[in-house]
């Protein structure tokens, strides 16, 4: 699995993307920036596909991890699919290129305009999360003269040992349909004529470290999968088995790609119980993007404290939510190699917003030297990093850089102010 450090790393003293200095973007671009190495998405997308080898798949990239178009517009000319969980996603995969027969919509809370609009599109598959989504989708349909394809989202109730703010998969979990209300469909599906029930999704939860809960849920869809069939009267033709893999933040050992693959070939490939009898699809985001990318920030301020120093950075919670969000960690390194020699000492490294939530990383070690005007790199930011991040206490968003080899491109300017108020209006017509 990905490393912070497969696409990224000090090349003549200063900390690059692929073959570009950190230091140079930062000067042209400004700071904060995320800056993503093209390969970094492609490698894990090429590897899952060749250790897949003879089992029949679809890889949808999980938009939500990073929506940004050329990213997105790179991973679908290499030929991923997508996963998305809203009509936004759904125009962004569309407008990057991404081929409607290779799109899933999932997502607990799906309106009428949004299942419209994808039905429109003719997607590949609809992941159905509640018994009434489905008979809206079903009547959406028939509505416009179309059959929806459709994966039932089933609950299979294993802990996946994450964070549980993403954890999905344990029955209290708001996540998915549980094992009586998929029986319920089976036998009733002439009450959904609008709707063909082809497959089933899952999807347990997110930065999963061990292949043991993915095992768990696999043998449960199994077993669920043949119960379904029964009660349908005929096959499905697919099972969506999700995202979730992990990456190393730090020192986590995830599953490799290989060992994952490994897995799946094992239940669903051609020498499993089931002869690669299914289409097999996942959902990977942070798989690709995770290491794929870093936010580049610029040390404002240091504030000496008695036990340890306050390091103030450009960068909020609202450029990088995640730590703030689950406490979780990121690699932090001086972008010039020689701040970081010498002592070191206990730092937070916190932002400018005003929370104390706003905060990267508790005493942890940082150089004496490490400096007002330094730039810092915090890294595996390529997921849930840019697309998490808000305008909130009205600061904009970061730009985006992304590198392949040699070569950079602004993939997103950071908006103006005059921009980030447009929508708004001082004196409506309400008294
Ligand atoms: N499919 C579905 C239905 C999902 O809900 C998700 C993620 C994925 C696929 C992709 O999962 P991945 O392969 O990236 O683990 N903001 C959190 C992560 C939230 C994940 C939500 N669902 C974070 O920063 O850790």
């Amino acid at each position: 699995m990905s490393t912070p450090l497969d696409h990224f790393g000090y090349r003549r003293g200063t900390f690059s993307a692929e073959k570009v200095s950190l230091s140079k973007l930062a000067e042209e671009f400004g700071t904060p920036l995320y800056v993503y190495s093209k390969a970094a998405f492609s490698e894990p997308f090429n590897q899952l596909t060749q250790a897949l080898g003879d089992v029949p798949h679809l890889l949808c990239f999980a938009v939500k991890a990073n929506s940004n178009l050329s990213v997105l517009a790179h991973l679908a000319k290499i030929g991923a699919g997508m996963d998305l969980v809203s009509s936004g996603e759904l125009k962004r995969a569309l407008r990057a290129g991404s081929a409607s027969s290779k799109i899933v919509f999932s997502g607990v809370g799906k309106t009428r305009s949004e299942i419209e609009e994808a039905l429109a599109a003719s997607i590949f598959s609809f992941n159905v999360e509640s018994i009434s989504e489905l008979s809206l989708l079903s009547e959406c349909a028939m509505a416009v003269g179309k059959t929806a394809r459709v994966a039932l989202r089933f609950n299979p109730d294993v802990d996946a040992q994450t964070h549980p703010y993403i954890s999905t998969g344990l029955k209290e979990n708001k996540f998915g349909l549980d094992r009586s209300e998929i029986l319920k469909i089976g036998s009733q599906k002439a009450k959904y004529p609008g709707v063909e029930i082809s497959g089933l999704s899952i999807h347990i939860g997110s930065q999963i470290l061990s292949l043991s809960p993915f095992e768990d849920a696999f043998i449960k869809t199994k077993r669920m999968a043949a119960e379904l069939e029964k009660k349908l009267g005929h096959p499905l033709s697919f099972l969506d088995l999700g995202g979730g893999v992990g990456i190393t933040y730090d020192r986590e050992k995830p599953p490799t790609i290989a060992a994952y693959a490994k897995l799946i070939t094992k239940h669903f490939g051609s020498k499993s119980d089931l002869k690669s009898r299914y289409r097999i699809l996942l959902e990977p985001g942070r798989m690709f993007a995770g290491n794929a990318g870093v936010l580049l920030s610029r040390v404002l301020h240091r504030k000496p404290r008695k036990g340890k120093d306050f390091v103030i950075v450009d960068a909020g919670m609202n450029d990088l939510a995640r730590p703030a969000l689950y406490g979780s960690y990121h690699g932090i390194l001086p972008v010039e190699k020689s701040r970081g020699l010498g002592k070191q000492s206990k730092c937070d490294i916190v932002g400018p917003v005003c929370e104390s939530s706003d905060c990267f990383a508790k005493s942890r070690k940082f150089p004496d030297r490490l400096r007002a005007g330094d730039l810092i790199a915090f890294l595996s930011t390529g997921a849930y990093g840019m697309t998490m991040a808000s305008e909130y206490n009205t600061r904009s968003r970061p730009a985006e850089i992304l590198v392949d080899q040699g070569h950079y491109e602004l993939v997103r300017r950071r908006e103006t102010f005059e921009e980030m108020i447009d929508a708004e209006v001082i004196r409506g017509k309400l008294k």
